[in-house]
């Protein structure tokens, strides 16, 4: 019998639980400033220049480096049990390589198996991973099946339980079918949550995989052979055309390909509020590796849908990023060991599906998306943390570094390199798929809720350090964005300059745990690869306390006002 893990009490010194970081370069979204970050008992209390604050507390001395809030990967599935077996990385395995690659917040997916109660699998999800996570965490609910239980229970995990997204298959055995997606989307709408689909045309698939075998195809490379870009586009589109029938906003998890790109760019151009996550494995890595004549090799590649044989797909996500078509990036964080990967030998669909990346996830981004010149640190923030706080509310206790919010923060020397392997990541499986890689950007000091948990790149997480994170439902920046809307209107029309503009959104938005992108000015908009960037040394709005507290309405609203917030189309913020 394993013994339960107890909570590390955090009995410290005063001066233990304050620290403050200087000479830092601050990163937000909204921009990047030179000032100094104070933080007390887990939360950021000051932020400035020649702040006043209590003798003895520690300095850390961030010239040089940015100071960025930690990373939100918003796709993990930890102790996963998947295709006959178990994920290898658990919550505290998980959680403690995500802190040491820059990660403060993961959300994993709560994954009941067909029929199964979906309330049941969340507490049971709850109390395999509470005392376990050494960082903040939430948790998403998967529908894999339809009916009324299901229907209830997701009403009472949003209304008491802190769940605010479901995530629907096209796909796999637990596939819902049109009519139960749109039943399911329009569920979500109505109880202001945000549906999330896994978008693949299972039944090709299935009749693909038939095919395959019978042509005597059963390595891995069938895998991508079985579930090509096609199927996977006609099902983001399918999925688009539900939930615009359904007047559900949707979010897209895992875009693995260009046409799928394209096709959430077609829809959010017709004004859908469509959001797209991608992966880190498919942005640093394709599916050339499935060619590989290792068995080991190319399975411990497999993930779906797939990573794409054409060699110009990560830089082409990369670019969706930039341009705010697709504005996540997650890690689908799914590991199996070579012994549970060789299920599939001689039947690559009994491969398990699943690839590694909570910990590499932003090195890797940073590598192929900053370093290499395609996005700003800024856009970077919003990739890899302040949109999934944004569409999964947890803003702007999350996803920022702002007065009031926890202190999940991290120390980025941009100018170090890391190289990525097998042998010295902190994960529980035995292969990565981003072996040999060298990555500009070092996370010397992460800090979790106040806590240094990398300390000079020394990792000192604590098992059961983290908490779970409630997600409330009626994120403003999916179901109120008219509320912004006449807000930045009067600021566009001059009738509050930037600090009023602040002010103002502080008392309304930040009430119901909301937050706020200001209109860019003009100066500050250059290429779409800095979008939502200001040069460095403007202020930041950011910058100002908020308060938290009860929900908003719950009537829903529908998503004809603004277009695709948050996604920074038309009214200029999201
Ligand atoms: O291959 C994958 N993506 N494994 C995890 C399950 C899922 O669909 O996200
Ligand atoms: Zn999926
Ligand atoms: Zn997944």
């Amino acid at each position: 019998m394993s013994t339960p893990v107890k909570k590390v009490p955090i009995h410290l010194q005063s001066s233990q639980n304050r620290l403050i970081i200087k000479n830092g370069k601050v990163v937000n979204e909204t921009g990047i400033l030179e000032d100094d970050v104070f933080i007390e008992d887990g939360i950021i209390k000051q932020i400035g220049k020649n702040l006043i604050i209590p003798g003895g507390t520690r300095v850390i001395d961030a010239r040089g480096r940015y100071i960025l809030p930690g990373g939100i990967d918003p796709h993990t599935h930890f102790e996963f049990d998947f295709m006959g077996t178990r994920s290898v990385d658990d919550f505290y395995q998980g959680t403690k390589a995500a802190i040491a690659g820059g990660t403060t917040m993961i959300i994993d997916f709560v994954f009941p198996k067909k029929g199964e109660s979906i309330l049941d699998k969340y507490h049971e999800y709850r109390q395999k991973a509470d005392d376990k996570v050494c960082c903040d965490y939430g948790l998403h609910v998967c529908l894999t099946s339809w009916n009324d239980r299901v229907r209830d229970e997701m009403k009472t995990l949003c209304q008491q339980h802190g769940v605010n997204s479901f995530k629907m298959f096209m796909a796999y055995d637990f596939m819902l079918n049109d009519e139960e997606l749109y039943s399911a989307m329009e569920a979500c709408k109505n109880l202001g949550a945000l549906a999330q689909v896994h978008a693949e045309n299972g039944s090709i698939i299935r009749k693909n995989v038939e095919k395959l075998k019978a042509q005597g195809v059963t390595g891995p490379e069938g895998h991508e052979l079985s579930r090509p870009e096609s199927v996977e586009a006609e099902a983001v589109n399918r999925a688009c055309v539900i939930a615009k029938a359904a007047d559900s906003p949707l979010y897209v998890v895992h875009v693995m390909s260009k046409s799928a790109g394209n096709v959430i760019r077609e829809h959010r151009d017709g004004g859908a509020q469509v959001w797209g996550e991608t992966l880190v494995a498919a942005l640093g890595t394709d599916g050339s590796h499935y060619k590989h004549t290792c068995f080991h090799h190319s399975a411990g590649h497999i993930l779906s849908p797939p990573l794409r044989p054409d060699p110009t797909t990560p830089g082409y996500l990369m670019n969706l990023l930039a341009q705010d078509v697709l504005q996540l990036t997650g890690s689908d964080h799914c590991t199996f060991k070579k012994e549970q990967k060789a299920m599939g030998q001689g039947d690559f669909s009994k491969i398990p599906n699943g690839v590694n990346g909570v910990e590499s996830r932003m090195a890797v981004i940073w590598e192929k998306g900053v370093h290499s010149g395609l996005i700003d640190p800024s856009r970077f923030v919003a990739i890899t943390s302040t949109n999934a706080a944004k569409l999964f509310n947890v803003y702007p206790r999350k996803g920022c570094i702002a007065v009031g919010s926890d202190a999940d923060i991290v120390i980025w020397n941009p100018a170090k390199t890391q190289t990525i392997s097998a042998q010295t990541h902190h994960l529980a499986v035995d292969f990565n798929i981003f072996e040999g890689m060298v990555c500009h950007g070092v996370p010397e000091f992460v800090i979790v809720n106040g806590r240094v948990c990398v300390d000079d790149e020394n990792l000192r997480a604590v098992q059961g350090h983290g908490t779970f994170v409630e997600t409330p439902v009626n994120a403003p920046f999916i179901y109120a964005p008219e509320k912004l809307e006449e807000i930045f209107e009067s600021k566009k029309n001059g009738v509050l300059d930037e600090v009023e503009l602040h002010n103002k959104l502080a008392k309304i938005e930040f009430e119901p745990k909301t937050c706020f992108t200001p209109t860019l000015p003009d100066s500050a908009i250059g290429t779409p690869s800095c979008r939502g960037a200001r040069p460095e040394g403007q202020r930041n709005i950011q910058d100002s306390t908020f308060s938290i507290s009860e929900e908003m309405d719950t009537e829903r609203k529908s998503c004809i006002k603004v277009k695709n917030p948050p996604g920074g189309k038309s009214s200029g913020f999201w």
